[in-house]
């Protein structure tokens, strides 16, 4: 079986970004199990039905890096106790047009970096009931992580033991789940 690829969604475009730097991190995390790599939404035009039926290149490009990852990690803020929109866009274009949703069936992981205590719990909670309705085979568990200064050390790794162990768990599963999908998804192209 081929080595898992994931394909990674930050759900914010400032440049800066916590959580894409979380997302760098957890790639270097589950390095030995899958490669990675995160997947641009910035460049996304609003979501636009009249468009449909004839794709913007850059839609295109997403749809199909999406379509081809064995799995999706989803590392996203919250923005108003919610999912944020540039997010919610690349989401919008993944699931048309209808008949070509590029989620389905899809294993999928969630967690996300805010400064609050409970930080993107609701967000993520908003973005399980999205992507569970649009097919996605989202791991268990919840993965919330509070923005502390020692969250990355320089080398962009996680700083904290306690934080680094608690998602190395949830990528050992989400490897796990998603190289058990890997193997009918192979035989059934297979066939
Ligand atoms: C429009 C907006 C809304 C926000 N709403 C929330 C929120 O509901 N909950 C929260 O914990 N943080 C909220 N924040 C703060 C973000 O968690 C913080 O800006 C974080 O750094 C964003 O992640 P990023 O660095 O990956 O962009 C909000 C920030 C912005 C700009």
């Amino acid at each position: 079986m081929a080595r898992p690829h994931v394909s990674i969604v930050v759900g914010s475009n400032r440049r800066d970004s916590i959580n894409r730097k979380l997302a760098q991190a957890l790639a270097k995390l589950g390095a030995d199990k899958f490669d990675a790599g995160i997947v641009r939404i910035d460049d996304l035009p609003m979501f636009n039905q009249d468009n449909e039926g004839n794709l913007p290149p850059e839609v295109v490009r997403f749809k199909n890096e999406i379509g081809a990852a064995d799995g999706v990690l989803i590392v996203t803020p919250e923005h108003d106790r919610s999912v944020p929109a540039v997010l919610k866009n690349a989401i919008d274009w993944g699931a048309r047009p209808y008949g070509k949703n590029s989620w389905a069936g899809k294993p999928g992981f969630i967690t996300g970096a805010s400064p609050g205590a409970i930080g993107t719990a609701l967000a993520q909670q908003h973005l399980r009931a999205v992507m569970t309705g649009l097919g996605m085979i989202l791991l268990g568990g919840e993965a919330y992580v509070t923005l502390k200064p020692n969250l990355l050390d320089d080398q962009g790794n996680i700083g904290e033991d306690s934080t680094r162990q608690f998602l190395q768990g949830f990528l050992d599963r989400f490897a796990d789940l998603v190289t058990r999908l890997q193997e009918p998804r192979a035989a059934r192209s297979a066939a």
